[in-house]
């Protein structure tokens, strides 16, 4: 019988439980996925902890690729034995998943399955934050933080590829060896924003900052931008934004901010296949690489967890059933 992992109740990294289930099976216009490697995302641990609702007992998971197995009735453009990856699922953390086909996205030849299970959420979210939330121009200089994280890696993969000058934070300096690989141009402790982002920009500010660790970070990223910049909060790692006095905007030069989500950036099929079709081609080309820097079997989902929530991680980490 497969299994999934369940999380019963709210709590920590160790209240997941391995649950058997049984083989679930795909309604009209969905298909059945046996799931190659599910990508874990911070939202989760979230979910996990109680901090998002969700109604327990509860099986996390968006991101998962893997074969279909069986095609419902009335999909056409899948077929038996076919690669898939999806960053809109539910219950990824499972041997099979049920998927919708127009959330479904084709694995290219080139992507291994590892690498499609890795790659949607993060890639994604980094394609809509640098054409989406703001432009991204050649000539730009843009602060982003988290630089050897999941979004973080792609984030500044993406922004050298458009032109942009790159500052972004690690915690350690192991971790800033990363975020230089990826391209990043100056690489700060979070202590150095906003002031040396001040002396990098010849004192003007950075044109947007994109900011993923909210709480801790909120008031650097408003006092590191130019005149007219844009902030684009799209995280909470060290916890949410307490309400924001609007005129701080005002005061700190007109700027504009954002706080966008995923979801709001697939929302038709045209819009999804964009997407998916310029991140599998920079993956492809080789001009954006995926980083797994930690991969567990399915059964120790509360290892990543715990690893993830620790600042412990690089790059994407996986699951493997
Ligand atoms: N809005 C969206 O559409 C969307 C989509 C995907 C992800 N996200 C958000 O993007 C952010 C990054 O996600 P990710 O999956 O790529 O995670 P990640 O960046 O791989 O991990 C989070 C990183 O944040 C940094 N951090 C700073 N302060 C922290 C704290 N107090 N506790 C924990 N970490 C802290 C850590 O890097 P250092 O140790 O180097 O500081 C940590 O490794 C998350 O906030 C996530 O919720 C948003």
């Amino acid at each position: 019988m497969p299994y999934a992992m369940h999380i019963p109740r709210a709590g920590g990294p160790d209240v997941f439980e391995r649950v058997t289930v049984t083989k679930p099976e795909p309604g009209p216009g969905q298909l059945l996925m046996r799931v190659a490697a599910v990508g874990v995302n911070f939202i989760e641990t979230y979910q996990r902890a109680g901090i998002y609702a969700v109604d327990y007992p509860f099986v996390p998971g968006v991101e998962a690729a893997g074969i279909i197995e069986e095609i419902g009735d009335g999909v056409t453009d899948f077929v038996a034995g076919g690669r898939i990856t999806t960053t809109e699922g539910a219950g990824s953390y499972a041997e099979y998943m049920v998927v919708d086909a127009d959330k479904a996205l084709p694995v290219p030849d080139g992507i291994s399955d590892e690498v499609a299970a890795a790659l949607p959420a993060q890639g994604i979210t980094a394609h809509y934050l640098v054409n989406s939330s703001y432009n991204v121009q050649p000539g730009d200089t843009v602060l982003t933080y988290a630089g050897a994280g999941g979004v973080g890696l792609l984030l500044t993969q993406m922004l050298k590829h458009r032109g942009a000058t790159v500052i972004t934070t690690t915690s350690t300096s192991e971790k800033a060896e990363l975020a230089r690989k990826a391209g990043a141009d100056h690489v700060l402790t979070y202590p150095e924003v906003p002031e040396r982002v001040r002396e990098l920009t010849g004192g003007r500010g950075v044109d947007v900052v994109y900011d993923g660790v909210g709480k801790d970070a909120f008031d650097g990223s408003v006092a590191s931008l130019r005149i007219r910049g844009t902030l684009v909060l799209f995280g909470g790692a060290s916890g949410q934004v307490p309400p924001l006095d609007l005129q701080r905007l005002n005061a700190h030069g007109s700027l504009t901010v954002t706080r966008p989500k995923i979801d709001d950036f697939l929302l038709d099929a045209e819009e999804r296949r964009w997407r998916a079709r310029e991140l599998f081609d920079l993956v492809v080309r080789g001009s954006v690489k995926v980083d797994i820097g930690a991969r567990f079997h399915l059964e120790q989902a509360g290892e990543a967890h715990a690893a993830l929530e620790s600042r412990a991680t690089t790059g994407k980490v996986i699951l493997v059933p």
